[in-house]
């Protein structure tokens, strides 16, 4: 490619993808690539997933958009079927566009309803590029935050460190936001105790909780939410992501009290809970219960952990189908090596963690193949 008229803000894999199929990804060059990356933890059903493109289409057909002024059944659907799913005690969903918009809605929502002027929350959590999102997100003041200021007084939390809950999280905190297993950092599992840590502090202080489950939601721990892996419920939730398979769709999971706290136009949105979007929530969740998604994410998840230790790797952590591989050498020359190879792997903002967010369709097989290939690489 000579020249782009894209804004020159991303750095790309030496990789053009023509199509795809399962698993697979076909480059335009005609190359078969297994696809370890999902689309950055998006391609939960893979691709050309039947039951998620005839679910689209048929919605397309039938009608493609109209906004939350009117109703329509396939968003009640949606929201339901989400709430179900969740098997958690938060039954009211507001329905939006993104990770950060979710995380800017929860922050909001939280900020507004106690009157407060401080959020806490975890070194190595990444929450957005948005103003609010992006000032509870670690290192984004130094890196790319581009705001003069934060909207609200921010401290971050080393992860499981109990006594810094206590000293952090008080009276003037509005919330705490924490990402369950912190995916960008590498697939950092933060563990049921420090959750917990933070329930009960929470509770001490009147302050809500909020679980950004962007990445590590909707089964890819292989559980519906981390959440119900930990048994640690928080009072809102945000996911987005494998949510709608590469449709754009995020939603915002609340307690009956803080969905007690809004009212009308406490909060909106032109495209969130559009009814493409709402379909696709639907499939996702479908074809997740109907092919028994979440035990085969544990089952993949944890062949990948025996099998993979070769070669470069020397550890694993996260859960489910969020793995890092904890590598010898920087895990960027490890991702280009494998690609090579055809396989496409991410990386991490700890360079020595190779991250694996696949499809939860992913099969043993596909996991011998990375391994056959890991084992192939310099230690
Ligand atoms: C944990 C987490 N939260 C929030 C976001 C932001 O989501 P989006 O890019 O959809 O705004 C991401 C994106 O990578 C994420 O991983």
């Amino acid at each position: 490619m000579t020249h782009s008229y894209l804004a020159p803000v991303f750095t790309q894999y030496p990789l053009e993808v023509a199509s795809a199929s399962g698993v697979w990804l076909k480059s335009a060059r005609g190359e078969r690539v297994l696809d370890l990356y999902g689309g950055h933890a998006v391609a939960a059903l893979g691709y050309d997933h039947p039951g998620f493109t005839a679910a689209l289409t048929r919605q397309a057909h039938a009608c493609n958009f109209q906004t939350n002024a009117v109703a329509m059944a396939v968003r009640e659907r949606a929201a339901e079927r989400l709430v179900r799913f969740a098997h958690l005690p938060l039954p009211s969903v507001f329905l939006v566009n993104s990770g950060a918009e979710a995380n800017e809605n929860a922050l909001k929502i939280a900020l507004r309803s106690s009157g407060r002027d401080h959020v806490a929350a975890i070194e190595g959590g990444f929450h957005g590029r948005t103003a609010a999102a992006g000032a509870v997100t670690f290192g984004a003041q130094a890196k790319w935050y581009g705001f003069p200021r934060t909207p609200f007084d921010v401290s971050f939390i080393p992860r499981g460190d109990a006594a810094a809950v206590r000293a952090q999280v008080s009276e003037r905190t509005a919330a705490v936001i924490v990402e369950p297993v912190q995916g960008l950092a590498g697939a950092v599992d933060l563990g049921a105790s420090f959750l917990q840590a933070l329930r009960a502090r929470c509770d001490e202080t009147g302050t809500l909780l909020i679980f950004d489950e962007v990445q590590c939601g909707v089964g890819r721990t292989g559980h519906p939410f981390a959440a119900n892996l930990y048994g640690v419920t928080p009072d809102m939730l945000t996911t987005a992501k494998a949510l709608g398979n590469g449709f754009p769709c995020a939603a915002l999971l609340m307690s009956a009290a803080v969905s007690a706290s809004l009212k009308p136009e406490s909060l909106g949105t032109t495209f969130g809970g559009g009814p493409m979007a709402c379909a696709a929530i639907e499939a996702v969740i479908e074809a997740i219960e109907s092919e028994g998604l979440l035990e085969r994410v544990r089952r993949v998840g944890d062949y990948i952990r025996a099998q993979c230790v070769v070669g470069p790797v020397t550890g694993h952590q996260g859960a489910g189908l969020l793995v890092g591989l904890r590598t010898s050498r920087p895990a960027k020359a490890i991702q280009a090596e494998l690609l090579e190879g055809g396989i496409l792997a991410g990386t991490a903002s700890d360079p020595h963690v190779l991250r694996l967010l696949p499809p939860f369709i992913l099969e043993e097989e596909h996991v011998d193949m990375l391994r056959d290939a890991l084992a192939d690489l310099p230690a």
